[in-house]
């Protein structure tokens, strides 16, 4: 059986330029409006496609090295090639940011946006390695995504899952142990993303270890949609097949349907898809 074209799409993580248009992108210019005086290296952790390291380099003439750590090499490539125009003053590494390597830049500012829930459990490696690496003076902008869970840790698009895995025929509180299923083994369990981003204060706690919290900034992400078919890709552009393991292979083109459909269904309820606080943490490390 050939792979459906959203499901080749969650694969390779592709339409991300697009699908980001609807919630991570916003985090841009919101970070880059923090950055002040005219820094030298700036280095995007989990830097996708390249786009926040493509408006440092617009907004600061002062930078001679903009450097991104990637996990995906789909990714990379795409932001190798939107990044070419700017020559040398560019670096792009892969990377597996929950075992980061020594690095060879003082960087004087390190952002870090719609990543660190990927990380959990092991947040602490990175935030150490931060504070080891950033320039005197220097800061780490960070942006975090806090969506209501419920007793069983899901929430957020959890919740988007939870009803097409309905629609496709599982009972509802069966859901939790869906995800749970398969823990201990390497590709088994789906942790749901409401327990990876933390709540607000586990996470302050966690970064006070390493940083002193200059300021915060909150906004909502409210994020609509245009058809269910805007949401699949989405979807699979954001969460690639993280969710769709859930299912058996034969399924996965229904899955990516069905949280279009129940995404639909949601704006149609509440006037919204989703509508998440998210945090913009300044920090300094600690003395
Ligand atoms: C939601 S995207 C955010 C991308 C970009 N920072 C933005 O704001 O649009 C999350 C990114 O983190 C990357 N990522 C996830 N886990 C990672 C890891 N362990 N090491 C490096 N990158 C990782 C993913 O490949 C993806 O590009």
């Amino acid at each position: 059986m050939t792979a459906s074209a959203v499901e080749i799409q969650a694969r390779t993580l592709s339409g991300y330029a697009d699908a980001s248009r609807l919630r991570q992108v916003h985090d841009r210019d919101w970070v880059l409006d923090q950055v002040q005086g005219d820094p030298e290296v700036l280095l995007d952790l989990g830097s996708g496609i390249g786009q926040l390291l493509r408006s440092a380099l617009d907004r600061h003439p002062s930078l001679r090295l903009a450097v991104g750590l990637e996990r995906s090499e789909h990714r990379i490539a795409e932001a190798a090639e939107r990044l070419r125009p700017y020559g040398d003053r560019v670096a792009l590494h892969q990377a597996d940011l929950t075992v980061p390597a020594p690095l060879e830049y003082r960087p004087d500012v390190v952002t870090m946006t719609s990543v660190l829930h990927w990380l959990y459990p092991d947040e602490d490696r990175i935030l150490a390695w931060v504070g080891d690496h950033l320039a005197p003076g220097g800061h780490f902008l960070l942006t975090t995504y806090h969506p209501a869970r419920d007793e069983h840790g899901l929430g957020g698009e959890d919740d988007l899952v939870r009803d097409a895995l309905v629609a496709l025929g599982a009972e509802r509180e069966s859901v939790p142990a869906v995800f749970a299923a398969g823990e201990g083994d390497a590709d088994g369990a789906v942790l749901p993303i409401a327990t990876r981003t933390r709540t607000v204060e586990d996470l302050a706690g966690l970064l006070e270890r390493y940083f002193r919290v200059e300021s915060v900034l909150d906004r909502d992400a409210v994020v609509h949609i245009e058809d269910a078919g805007q949401y699949s890709h989405f979807h699979a552009a954001t969460f690639g097949d993280y969710y769709s393991r859930l299912v058996p292979p034969a399924q996965r083109a229904e899955f990516f349907r069905a949280v279009g459909d129940a995404a639909w269904r949601r704006q149609g309820e509440r006037g919204w898809v989703s509508n998440m606080p998210v945090r913009l943490w300044k920090l300094q490390p600690r003395d």
